[in-house]
């Protein structure tokens, strides 16, 4: 169409991804069916003790989800806002699985949205497979699991294997 402009409108999805789960997978290609790019953004909660560095988490999301198009994958520093903005994102994504991410997400949103009016907050509910599914959750049962294939209904075999060599390795320096 004559002067139409070719814009890609493109979404955040911030988060610690320490590990990538099955249920950011399931929020990533909601959001990869809505915008045009989405930019999966690992950031830093300083709240949370991490088990993976920030490139080995960069890793384990590139390798679990190789199919899925118009994706980047990141890492960023400082307000989420501003990171935002400097992708040029038009909104940022977040999953909501219960009502209990709801009063912390509420907080979130008005805060970015306090910080800057422009970027707007979408929500996708996760399959009900992962409604409870947290990486915390993930990290605590894979250490005492006898049979850790059984997580596989929950994170992807190279997050498994990953998961499987750091729980070794803290083993053998203890
Ligand atoms: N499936 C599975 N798990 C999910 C999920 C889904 N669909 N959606 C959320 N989760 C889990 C995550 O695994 C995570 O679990 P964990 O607590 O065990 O690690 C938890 O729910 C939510 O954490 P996450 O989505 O990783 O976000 P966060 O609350 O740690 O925030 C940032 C991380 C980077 C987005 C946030 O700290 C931030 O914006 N930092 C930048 C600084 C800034 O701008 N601060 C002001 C914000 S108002």
């Amino acid at each position: 169409m004559p002067g139409k402009v070719d814009r890609k409108v493109v979404a955040i999805y911030p988060g610690t991804f320490d590990p990538i789960t099955n249920g950011h997978i399931d929020i990533i290609k909601r959001g990869v069916n809505i915008f045009d790019k989405v930019v999966v953004a690992i950031g830093h909660n300083p709240k949370k003790q991490h088990m993976f560095t920030l490139e080995e988490r960069k890793d384990m999301i590139r390798h679990s989800i190789p199919d899925i198009k118009n994706i980047e994958i990141d890492t960023f520093n400082g307000l989420l806002v501003d990171y935002a903005k400097k992708k040029g994102a038009a909104a940022i994504i977040r999953g909501l699985r219960a009502v209990s991410d709801f009063e912390y997400e509420f907080q979130m949103t008005l805060m970015n949205r306090t910080l800057d009016v422009t970027i707007e907050t979408v929500f996708f509910m996760p399959s009900e497979e992962f409604v409870y599914l947290t990486s915390s959750i993930i990290k605590e049962v894979s250490r005492y699991i006898d049979n850790k294939e059984n997580l596989i209904k929950f994170v992807t075999p190279y997050v498994l294997q990953k998961l499987k060599e750091r729980l070794k390795n803290e083993t053998q320096s203890c």
